[in-house]
């Protein structure tokens, strides 16, 4: 089993992308054969999407590319960022070019969204958009989950979740992949 994630921001400290590569390791602990590629969307950077330069330009390599990882996956753990109530620019920009090469971005693979953010809502707007939106470009979601708080739930020396009931929650959601 092939199981990417990534955290749907570009920031290099990024704790979405901490909380997905985490829930990733917890899925990997409860399956033999199975290994994870966490992908960084600094790795996909993309120019500003934008009509004219849609007629401009040929689909870019990047776009493609972050599309061809996730055809590789068997499952997909997603992160998402929350700034301003919604997705971050670096997130719509990668994710509105994709879905101009192919709408179903997500391929109907099974998929986990999560969010976090150190406000006590865990990024539940983004999340509520990504849960209302995602199943029409091809995601089969399987369970979602905000984590609150993140600075005080989370232990950034050990990388782990220190609420036991937080991470009894995300075992289960996550254990929805296997
Ligand atoms: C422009 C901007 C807007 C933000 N808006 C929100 C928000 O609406 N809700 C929230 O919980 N946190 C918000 N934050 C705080 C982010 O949750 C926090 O910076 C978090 O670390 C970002 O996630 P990341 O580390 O995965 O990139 C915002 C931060 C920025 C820079």
């Amino acid at each position: 089993m092939k199981l990417i994630v990534f955290g749907a921001s570009n920031s290099s400290k990024s704790i979405n992308k901490k909380l997905a590569t985490y829930a990733g390791s917890l899925l990997l602990k409860k399956l033999k054969d199975a290994h994870m590629e966490i992908l960084d969307l600094n790795d996909f950077e993309l120019p500003l999407f934008g009509a004219d330069l849609e007629e401009r330009i040929d689909p870019p390599e990047n776009a493609k590319a972050f599309l061809a990882k996730l055809a590789e996956a068997d499952a997909i753990i997603i992160s998402f960022t929350e700034h301003n109530h919604s997705y971050t620019v670096a997130w719509k920009n990668l994710f509105d070019w994709c879905t101009r090469i192919e709408k179903s971005v997500f391929q109907d693979k099974p998929v986990v969204l999560l969010s976090t953010s150190p406000g006590s809502r865990g990024g539940a707007n983004v999340m509520e958009r990504a849960l209302k939106s995602l199943p029409s470009y091809g995601a089969d979601i399987k369970a979602n989950l905000s984590i609150p708080s993140f600075f005080d739930n989370f232990d950034m020396q050990s990388g782990e979740l220190k609420n036991p009931e937080l991470k009894q929650q995300l075992e289960q959601a996550v254990s929805t992949l296997r």
